[in-house]
């Protein structure tokens, strides 16, 4: 295990989690669930496709639905870059790794990028999108949990360390980490570029899978608002995990599984670190504090059911605690 120096001035800027791009059966049942229990604005609809945003964001979408009637997947995530120069540099330093770049027209948004990480996992990088009203005093208009912005994904991976070490290398700052006790190999890492404590979070487990994306709300009555307001839509088996407060990051939070089973997480927001002298903050697997502050501990569906990404093969993790080899990775599979 070895955890990178920080790269303070990265060849480009990228400067936050900006969109998710999912598919989904039914965009009907979908609208209604991120708009009356999330609590997310439509800011744009048509036969095929859902542009959602936050209640504080100005920014046209950061959650795209798309219908679709095969398995319901994770198309892309999407991060910002700080200027279109930022994507140009960003183009030729991903080339150079090897991997897949394309300029694309994606609508409501600028230039727009599309690549991999080292693991597979779709990447969309813009700089602009379409301005749009700002309605986080528009209280009228507040439903559910009150989905404020989108702050960060969290996504299983079999290589914890590559991921750690691929997203350093492009100025991701490392907040705090899990380490698996006795193997002393990363098992969780939480790394961010917008100054509080993650835009993307990888643990290890059979991926890539998106476990979640998720959204601020405002407080812990909202939280428990938006499970009620689940709970009045005949919703209520979908409050999957808490809500509680988690260790890492500290944040009190709530999880839902959407109609199509994607997971949308609502938290209340956490603290700012940008300091360099900052270091990361350690935690042990298995310690409770790690797990959560207080709360249930998840329910297994939270341990083990993700979205996956379009097109992606599935890799069996390679953490030695794990104690999965490839060959009872696949015979598992084949069950
Ligand atoms: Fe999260």
């Amino acid at each position: 295990m070895h955890i990178p120096n920080p790269v303070f001035h990265p060849t480009f800027n990228i400067t936050r989690t900006s969109h998710v791009v999912m598919t989904v059966r039914d965009l009907a049942a979908s609208k209604h669930f991120y708009t009356e229990l999330i609590g997310l604005i439509v800011t744009e609809e048509n036969s095929d496709t859902v542009y959602l945003r936050g209640l504080e964001e100005a920014c046209h979408h950061s959650l795209v639905l798309k219908k679709w009637n095969g398995t319901p997947e994770c198309l892309r995530i999407g991060m910002r870059m700080f200027t279109d120069d930022d994507l140009v540099k960003a183009e030729a330093w991903y080339k150079a790794q090897g991997l897949p770049t394309k300029w694309v027209e994606v609508p409501h948004q600028g230039r727009t990028l599309h690549t991999t990480d080292k693991s597979g996992v779709p990447l969309e990088f813009c700089a602009t999108m379409t301005v749009v009203p700002r309605l986080v005093t528009a209280v009228r208009l507040f439903k559910g949990g009150c989905a404020h912005r989108l702050d960060h994904y969290q996504i299983l991976t079999h290589d914890v360390q590559g991921a750690c070490d691929f997203y350093m290398s492009q100025g991701f700052r490392m907040s705090e980490y899990i380490v698996a006790d006795h193997v002393e190999e990363m098992a969780g890492i939480f790394l961010q570029r917008k100054g509080n404590p993650h835009d993307i979070v990888f643990f290890t487990g059979e991926g890539p899978r998106l476990h979640h994306f998720a959204y601020t709300s405002i407080d812990v009555g909202t939280l428990i608002r938006a499970c009620d307001t689940a709970g009045s839509l005949g919703m209520g088996g979908i409050v999957e995990r808490g809500p509680g407060r988690h260790g890492p990051g500290h944040a009190q939070y709530v999880y839902f599984r959407d109609p199509d089973g994607h997971r949308c997480e609502l938290f209340t927001t956490h603290y700012q670190i940008m300091d360099i002298e900052c270091e990361p903050i350690r935690w042990d697997k298995n310690s409770p504090m790690r797990k959560e502050i207080w709360g249930y501990p998840p329910v297994q569906s939270w341990v083990e059911d993700a979205s996956p990404f379009a097109g992606l093969a599935l890799k069996p993790p390679i953490l030695k605690e794990s104690g999965m080899t490839l060959e009872k990775f696949l015979a598992a599979r084949a069950k």
